[in-house]
């Protein structure tokens, strides 16, 4: 018996991993975030499948839920939505699982900062202008934040910031940034990346918060930083014409000439 911890991706069904759906259509017990978990997913769960969402629940419910599969032998699929590697609440669970002697798995997903540049056709670093994206947040009823990850902190850095559970704090992330970014730095907010009701806005530090009046209160990313203006950019060396690179020596004497992936396997 295994908890296979799943990735289900930011909203739209058909962004789940082909790997974490063939999990779920194994496991006889399904566990999901009901809250952003889109139900088209559980549609792939075995007939007769106990599925559960997790939502109402609190950590002990969550693993009494799962220690009851374990004891019947029964494989859990456990599904949060985006990636696991970010504000999951996978690492508590998987302590507990742990300590417990319950084999866990995990299986990656499409995560919402993904999903939200793909929704605005941006390449978060471009050269020039970003190489670094910031997965961050900002305090919340729930979650206080270590002392040095500030948002001015991260502002310094001058890189990309994709800034999560935050909507609500936009006026806050507007002051912390504006002093480093300047108040002309464009802002994307997109809501919901991949449903079908997802939003996109665009402006600046200066306007965001009068285009997002109070239209949207949850589920949204505040990604802000120079590359999100896409333009003013260099091109990347890699694909210049005259880059000496090993898919592309420029001259007989280039150390890549004699390349190949035989010598690059030899070390
Ligand atoms: C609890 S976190 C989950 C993050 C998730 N594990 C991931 O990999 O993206 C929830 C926050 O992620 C962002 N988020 C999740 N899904 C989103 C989506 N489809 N569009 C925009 N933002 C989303 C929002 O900032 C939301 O407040």
């Amino acid at each position: 018996m295994t908890v296979h911890f799943i990735g289900a991706g930011p909203g739209a069904p058909d962004l789940l991993t082909l790997r974490g759906r063939d999990i779920i259509a194994r496991c006889p017990v399904c566990l999901y975030a009901g809250s952003l978990v889109p139900q088209a997913i559980l549609d792939h769960c075995p007939p007769g499948a106990h599925i559960v969402n997790t939502a109402p629940l609190d950590l002990d419910q969550i693993i009494a839920e799962i220690r009851r599969a374990h004891d019947a032998g029964l494989d859990v699929a456990r599904l949060h939505s985006g990636d696991l590697s970010v504000w999951s609440a996978m690492g508590e669970q998987m302590r507990r699982l742990r300590a417990e002697g319950i084999p866990v798995s995990v299986t990656p997903g499409v995560p919402a900062f993904a999903a939200a540049a793909a929704a605005l056709g941006a390449e978060l670093t471009l050269p020039g202008l970003a190489q670094s994206v910031v997965l961050t947040r900002t305090p919340g009823r729930a979650s206080s934040m270590p002392g040095g990850e500030t948002l001015t902190n991260f502002a310094a850095t001058g890189a990309t910031l994709a800034i999560h559970l935050s909507i609500r704090n936009l006026a806050r992330v507007v002051a912390d940034l504006t002093p480093a970014y300047g108040a002309t730095c464009p802002v994307a907010v997109v809501y919901r990346a991949s449903w079908p009701d997802e939003t996109i806005l665009r402006g600046t530090l200066a306007d965001i918060q009068d285009r997002l009046g109070d239209n949207i209160q949850r589920t949204a990313l505040i990604l802000v930083g120079p590359a999100l203006a896409g333009e003013g950019f260099d091109e990347s060396c890699l694909y210049a014409a005259g880059y000496d690179r090993r898919y592309r020596p420029q001259s007989a004497d280039s150390p890549w000439a004699s390349w190949s992936d035989d010598a690059e396997a030899q070390g």
